[in-house]
């Protein structure tokens, strides 16, 4: 794995359509709270308002220059310097680790280019792989809120997670050395 096989950037009117894919498909809209079918129109809404931020706050993950994947930052809140997190694998072909790759290269982005002091998340409780991909990344779990979303007919448990600036760069060469290996960095 080589980290400049990856890059993080922020995303552009031309990646709507496929991003809006990825959003769409039964793989990622299993996982989010919002499940209808989003519409072109819905989503292009949902770009011009993400592009009135003071910041970046979408940002598409490529591979080889091929866009792969989508972080983005959510109620950002500048007088306690935190906000929230989203993301999604679009393609699944990837190098094993290449979720970790876009994890670690947004919390770089959201704690060293922007200061920001932590980073929450929230995980449906079934989302195993989403569970296991914040505790590789170093958050930890804060709580849960009990049958809080309803998905499919059933209230579902919603995992709390917390990831903090001090932490995250303490950890970090540790993350560094598990994704790339030894010799990369
Ligand atoms: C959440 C998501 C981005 C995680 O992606 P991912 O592919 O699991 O993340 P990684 O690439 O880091 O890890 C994949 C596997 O490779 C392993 N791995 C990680 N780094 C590795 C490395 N350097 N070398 C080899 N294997 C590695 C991981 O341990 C993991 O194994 P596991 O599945 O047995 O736990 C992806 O599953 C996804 O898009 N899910 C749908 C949307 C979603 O749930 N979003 C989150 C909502 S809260």
């Amino acid at each position: 794995m080589r980290r400049d096989d990856f890059e993080l950037r922020p995303i552009m009117e031309s990646d709507l359509e496929m991003v809006l894919s990825w959003r769409n498909s039964e793989r990622v809209r299993s996982y989010m709270y919002t499940d209808h079918l989003i519409s072109l129109q819905e989503h292009r809404a949902w770009f011009e308002r993400v592009s009135k931020e003071a910041f970046p706050t979408v940002l598409i993950f490529e591979y080889m220059g091929r866009p792969v994947g989508l972080k983005s930052f959510t109620q950002i809140d500048t007088r306690n310097n935190r906000c929230h997190w989203g993301f999604y694998l679009g393609d699944t072909e990837l190098p094993r680790g290449s979720g970790s790759v876009m994890g670690l290269m947004a919390l770089e982005f959201i704690f060293e280019e922007h200061g920001f002091h932590k980073v929450c998340a929230e995980a449906f409780a079934f989302n195993e792989g989403s569970i296991k991909y914040h505790e590789r990344l170093g958050f930890v779990k804060e709580g849960c809120f009990a049958r809080h979303v309803l998905k499919n007919g059933i209230y579902q448990d919603i995992v709390l997670f917390g990831c903090f600036k001090d932490e995250w760069l303490a950890g970090k060469d540790r993350l560094e050395k598990r994704i790339f290996g030894q010799g990369d960095e």
